[in-house]
């Protein structure tokens, strides 16, 4: 089955919230910067929509298989 990793490289986020704002169900807020919740998950879901929105392109999202 097809699952995606999602991945914040927190070194780059700026804290911005966009994507806890987008995709509420995957990202959160931790110590002003974000972190996925679940960092393989089976659908794309907003991780995608997320990702696209960074204004900093912090956020990858990448097709693994298992
Ligand atoms: Fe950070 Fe980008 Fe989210 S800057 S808070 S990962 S939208």
């Amino acid at each position: 089955m097809t699952k995606y990793r999602v991945t914040v490289d927190r070194e780059i986020c700026i804290g911005c919230g966009a994507c806890v704002g987008i995709c509420p169900e995957n990202f959160e807020m931790e110590d002003g910067k974000s972190k996925p919740k679940k960092k393989v998950v089976e659908k794309l879901s907003c991780n995608q929509e997320a990702a696209d929105n960074c204004p900093v392109s912090c956020i990858r999202v990448e097709k693994i298989k298992d």
